[in-house]
């Protein structure tokens, strides 16, 4: 069996890569070729945690199954633990073994990242320049990536109210590569933020919405990442009416888990029949892009186990081929 470090994902699967293998796993996704059981979750109340175990099967040329261990134990920040540790379990399709076992955020953190940066590089204009970041959290610098690897932009503002945290994220990144390639700015107020905006990215943890659909750019694309339970909200509700087009990752998990659309469908001022689809379908060239350089896009993630295991497979195969990570036997 091998183990993967994080440091050792980050060097083997580069977001460029990232971003098409998130493609091909929505797509195969929409497909039905994938079988994703609901997840399990297990509390731990004693020690006021949870852990979730997110299984996929994955049927390609070559199938994949595997498991994502997600653990979320609010107390471990004051003992200087992060407090959603993850680790992935990647299986052999051809006898059941566990092959790899693999650190699970750093992935997390890069097929995240690939989620939005698919869809901007299926959705955004080609000509897009300027970015608006929302959340300099831990998600922060691999949508930021994203977004500089699916479009050439000249700027990027961050906003995030922790306007500390968000001046110590760019300081932390800017001098290095892609980063340095854009012009980071923290931005003082949403609304500075995302006035003038190509590509506009939330990835936070705000119950309402980050910024307001009035200051939107016709011809924008918006990814909204960070919405997934029935009390969180990120994106302006009359979002869903400007645009043109909305894609999600899976539909029904977006609908059973984001108030992003729960909230607009259950106050009646968005119907269901106005999403255009899955971002697997526009993969395959079976749902359509952008119509028109005015027509604004929208992508909404909750995120799928879809995407950790075919991520899980390209770090295996990439790791065999570079003679990575450190193999132990039981
Ligand atoms: N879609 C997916 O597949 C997926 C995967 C992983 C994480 N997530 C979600 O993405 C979100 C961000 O993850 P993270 O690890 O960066 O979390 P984090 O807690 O590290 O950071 C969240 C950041 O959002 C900021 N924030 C809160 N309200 C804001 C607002 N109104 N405007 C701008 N910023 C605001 C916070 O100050 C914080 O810095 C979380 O909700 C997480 O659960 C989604």
């Amino acid at each position: 069996m091998l183990v993967i470090s994080g440091e050792e994902i980050r060097t083997l699967y580069p977001m460029k890569d990232a971003i098409e293998a998130t493609k091909r796993a929505f797509r195969l996704f929409s497909e039905g070729k994938t079988h994703v059981p609901l997840r399990t979750n297990l509390p731990v109340k004693e020690n006021n945690g949870q852990v979730l175990f997110m299984p996929a099967f994955v049927g390609d040329e070559k199938p994949a199954v595997g498991i994502k261990i997600v653990s979320v134990f609010v107390d471990n920040p004051a003992k200087g633990l992060p407090a959603v540790p993850s680790t992935v379990l990647l299986v052999d399709a051809e006898n059941g073994f566990v092959k790899a076992l693999m650190n699970g955020t750093v992935l997390t953190q890069i097929r995240t990242g690939a989620a939005s940066g698919a869809a901007t590089d299926l959705l955004a204009r080609h000509d897009s320049k300027v970015g608006a970041l929302f959340g300099a959290g831990g998600q922060a610098e691999f949508q930021l990536e994203a977004m500089i690897t699916a479009r050439t932009l000249e700027e990027v503002r961050v906003f995030d109210p922790r306007i500390e945290s968000c001046r110590a994220f760019i300081d932390r990144i800017k001098d290095r590569e892609p980063f340095s390639r854009v012009r980071l700015v923290a931005a003082e107020t949403s609304d500075e933020a995302v006035r003038g905006a190509d590509i506009i990215t939330a990835a936070t943890t705000a119950r309402r919405p980050v910024f307001s659909a009035d200051s939107v750019k016709p011809g924008a694309h918006i990814n909204g990442v960070g919405s997934y339970t029935p009390e969180m909200q990120e994106l302006d509700p009359r979002l869903l009416n400007l645009a043109g087009k909305i894609y999600m990752d899976s539909i029904d998990a977006v609908l059973a888990e984001s108030a992003d659309l729960i909230n607009p469908l259950k106050e009646k001022t968005f119907s269901r029949d106005s999403i255009t689809g899955e971002l697997g379908e526009l993969a395959a060239g079976t749902k359509p892009g952008r119509a028109s350089s005015e027509e604004i896009t929208l992508f909404k993630t909750v995120g799928i186990a879809v995407q950790d295991v075919v991520a899980a497979e390209e770090i295996f195969r990439r790791a065999e081929i570079h003679k990575a990570g450190k193999t132990i036997s039981f």
